[in-house]
């Protein structure tokens, strides 16, 4: 199979950069229904990412559906250039004005993916300097293991070597930060809150080697999702965001996966006392029925882009789908959905069972961590539960697991030795048992093959000498 979507061909990789998912082979999804995905062959699979992290409503929600059909049969297409747009497009700016409450935002704009949320940003960003007066001040700081996609520009904000390698990314203008992991950079002896103040610190300093009249904006997700689930160390939001006030730096906050409930909060934003100057969305906002996504605006930024484009005309972006109205429609019945179901109760009621069973095989030889917050975990398999002592790639076991995983009919996306799940709100406390013991078994299987592995790797070395 030819495809590279997904990243799937060995050969499409630079040789282990850290980086990403290797496909064993193309498994062809014909249905859903609930929690489950089926193939084309009718076998059945727990689907503990959601998809692509982007359905929490699970495979067969009859309303989104209705909704679709219902504004396919009003009006199927109309654009939001000029002074147009459409009643579901201004219904569901007004619905995430109202939902997200963490900072005051004033506009929304939509895009149809993540990606052009965060490709948006940057150019609001921007717009905003130049229009303030501040030509000089374009720079972005985003994190190393970050994902904000992949298109030119939120591929280069991404901080994973296999997005940069070949295509010529980052771009000069994007710079990258530590990785707020603290199992894996933290010193000895260092707390937490320790290891927050010296990520801020490295922050303050980068910005101030730049400059800071050169830094305009700090992008960060709340939580990581593809970047392997980094719960960020405590305080750590708090000192960098005290470092971004001091230099008159933005902050955009990725909210696409984070958002709509994942983190048992209705966004990330809620979670860690964070107050945006500009957020993205997409993903959960239509529960990956259509695409698409959308950036929330500050008043303060929103006011500078009304009165700079008063005087120059019109803020000259935007794409034929923008708040597309079946996009826009499916997602208001989403939103509507997540408050009468309360999403953010359903996740805190199954998130407890959900974190603390998985991570009571953490004491496994072959784990280093499994972390996470909500419905969102990673496990991440190294060798002598020593974040530097990582397994041979080749050997990939990650990989190797989550081939194991398919096999008893669950699906774990694996990115390097780490795997990720972030399954539906829809799961029950049966489902969620099943996830556990395939977990359980895939786990053993794995155990057993790296046991193997590791003997012949003696034998070819007692062979050697
Ligand atoms: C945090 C984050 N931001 C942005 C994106 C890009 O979204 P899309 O794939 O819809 O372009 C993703 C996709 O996984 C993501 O996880």
């Amino acid at each position: 199979m030819g495809s590279i979507n997904g990243f799937m061909g060995h050969d499409m990789l630079p040789p282990f950069t850290g980086g990403w998912q290797i496909d064993m082979g193309p498994l062809v999804v014909e249905k859903s229904e609930g929690s489950y995905v089926y193939d084309i062959n009718g076998k059945k699979y727990l689907d503990t990412l959601s998809g692509l992290w982007c359905n929490p409503l699970g495979g067969s929600e009859p309303r989104l559906i209705e909704a679709a059909n219902k504004q396919l049969n009003t009006l199927p297409f109309y654009h939001s250039f000029w002074n147009r747009t459409t009643k579901p497009s201004l219904d569901l700016s007004k619905e995430l004005l109202d939902l997200f409450t963490a900072n005051k935002m004033a506009k929304v704009t939509f895009t149809n993916s993540g990606s052009e949320a965060n490709d948006t940003q940057v150019k609001l960003v921007w717009y905003y300097n130049n229009a303030l007066g501040r030509p000089k001040k374009k720079k972005f700081i985003a994190q190393k293991k970050a994902y904000h996609g992949s298109t030119y520009i939120s591929a280069g904000l991404s901080g994973i070597p296999a997005l940069h390698y070949q295509f010529d990314l980052p771009p000069p203008f994007i710079l990258h930060t530590d990785c707020p992991h603290y199992w894996r950079y933290h010193l000895p002896g260092e707390t937490e809150e320790e290891f927050a103040t010296r990520l801020a610190n490295n922050l303050e300093c980068l910005i101030l080697k730049e400059g800071p009249e050169t830094v305009a904006a700090f992008i960060a997700e709340p939580v990581m999702g593809g970047g392997g689930v980094i719960v960020p160390p405590a305080t750590y939001f708090d000192k960098i965001q005290a470092v971004l006030k001091k230099y008159d730096i933005l902050f955009i906050v990725d909210e696409v996966v984070c958002g709509f409930g994942r983190l048992g909060t209705m966004f990330g934003c809620d979670k860690y006392n964070i107050k945006p100057d500009l957020v993205s969305l997409a993903k959960a906002l239509s529960s990956g029925y259509v695409p698409i996504g959308a950036v929330l605006i500050s008043q303060e930024i929103s006011n500078v882009i009304v009165s700079e484009s008063n005087k120059i005309g019109v803020f000259c972006h935007g794409f034929t789908y923008s708040g597309h109205p079946v996009a826009c429609a499916v997602a208001l019945e989403a939103l509507k959905i997540y408050k009468e179901r309360n999403v953010v109760e359903l996740v805190n009621k199954i998130s407890p069972k959900f974190q603390e069973g998985l991570k009571a095989f953490a004491d496994s030889p072959i784990i280093g961590e499994i972390r996470g917050t909500g419905l969102i975990l990673s496990t991440e398999f190294v060798d002598n539960k020593n974040p530097n002592d990582p397994f041979p790639p080749q050997w990939q076991v990650g990989a190797y697991f989550g081939a194991q995983c398919a096999k008893y009919g669950m699906l774990v996306s694996s990115s390097g030795d780490y795997i990720n799940m972030a399954p539906p709100f829809t799961l029950t406390f049966e489902e969620l048992d099943e996830l556990m013991s395939i977990y359980g078994k895939a786990l053993k299987d794995t155990e057993k093959k790296v046991e193997e592995l590791k003997s012949q790797k003696k034998e070819k070395l007692v062979a050697k000498a």
